[in-house]
């Protein structure tokens, strides 16, 4: 069932266009209104959230870190996203004004099931976004939006973490829509937007055999850190994850504007450093103070690799490599930027003769706190 590939792994990233375009599939009713799987919550409450917390674990957390940009965004509304381990144990502050999301591929978290139950207790409504039909997590929300990802079958997760910040994404929209925070138009514009990343996220995985390359030759590295600015920040955060479990090497994720307040000092000659490369045609001047810190970490030595959107030339005269990806809006680039990030785990620990599907110590859903 691996469908001619050398992992389960291997063949969920290729599944990755699918797995977004399925959740993004029949979504909207007749008047263009997001819907829910299962909606037990009274739309005037969803009017009257004061806050969002965001709870979940590992990957799941970070497809909560990148969905808190966007729906701040969109939607006006404080977003908190907490690893549901910590919520649960350190009194937080929650009540019926507070919307809960709950994200997790297997639905049976029990760190999260038990954060779910604790936010519920508080009189929080609760909306899961989950992969797998009938777990748990889903049975006690008040609200399902099911990631349309299919199985995931490889410990490490990577389709589900795209269908997560597809799912959380549509969230976002739609309580802009419902709270009247965005016009119509301007959602379908990103609807729309969202409905091109399958053929862009195909494009980055045909375009992996560079990265595959430089993954094989750097079988033996035993430090890889990761840069990241806005949205790329938690996608350093995630590919620093992938690696760490998948290749038991030591990785690291940072905001890039964290560097001078003490990661730099880890940068010593050949260190590696991933660069994830706001778009230069974002609304910020993000892009130029990532270009600075790949200049001052290549000025100490680090081996720069850059992920940048096509036809960025400005990252040329600093990186060691470039992986392209196409252009996008930038709160959709993540869902491009980790797929090389990926690709780069799953190869380099297959060069190290390691088992990708299965990684030492780790299960595939955590069902014990
Ligand atoms: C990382 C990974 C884990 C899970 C985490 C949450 O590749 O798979 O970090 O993301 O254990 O699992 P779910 O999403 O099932 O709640």
């Amino acid at each position: 069932e691996k469908g001619g590939f050398a992992s389960f792994m291997d063949k969920e990233i290729h599944d990755q266009p699918q797995a977004v375009g399925d959740t993004l599939l029949g979504r909207t009713d007749l008047e263009g209104r997001l819907v829910l799987d299962d909606l037990r919550i009274d739309e005037s409450v969803l009017r009257t959230v004061d806050k969002i917390v965001v709870i979940a674990c590992g990957t799941a957390a970070y497809a909560g870190h990148v969905a808190k940009y966007a729906i701040e965004h969109w939607c006006r509304i404080p977003v908190e996203v907490e690893l549901a381990h910590e919520f649960r144990y350190r009194d937080p502050v929650v009540n019926e004004k507070t919307l809960v999301v709950a994200i997790t591929q297997s639905g049976e978290t029990m760190d999260t099931l038990m954060a779910v139950r604790h936010a519920r207790e508080q009189g929080a409504k609760v909306i899961s976004i989950v992969n797998t039909h009938g777990s748990t997590i889903p049975r006690e929300s008040d609200a399902v939006l099911y990631t349309h990802a299919g199985p995931e079958i490889a410990v490490a997760s990577t389709k589900a973490f795209l269908s997560q910040i597809t799912a959380a994404y549509l969230l976002g929209l739609y309580l802009a829509q419902l709270r009247g925070n965005m016009f119509p138009d301007e959602i379908a514009k990103i609807y729309d937007e969202l409905r091109e990343m399958p053929g862009k996220i195909q494009e980055v995985i045909d375009r992996g055999t560079r990265v595959r390359e430089i993954a094989r030759w750097m079988a033996d590295t035993s430090s890889v850190l990761f840069l990241g600015r806005h949205v790329g920040f938690p996608v350093a955060m995630e590919g620093a994850l992938k690696l760490k479990e998948l290749a038991y090497i030591h990785a690291e994720g940072f905001a890039a504007g964290e560097l001078k307040h003490g990661p730099i000092a880890l940068i010593e000659p050949g260190q590696a450093v991933f660069v994830i490369v706001p778009s230069p045609r974002g609304r910020h001047s993000l892009h130029s103070k990532v270009i600075s810190n790949i200049q001052e970490i290549r000025a100490r030595g680090a081996r720069t690799l850059v992920l940048a959107e096509d036809g960025d030339e400005a990252v040329l005269p600093y990186a060691d490599e470039v992986f392209w990806v196409p252009q996008a809006p930038t709160l959709l680039a993540p869902l491009l930027t980790v797929v090389p990030l990926q690709i780069f785990a799953c190869e380099l620990a297959t060069a190290r003769g390691l088992d990708v599907d299965q990684p030492r110590n780790l299960a595939k859903s955590v069902t014990v706190e």
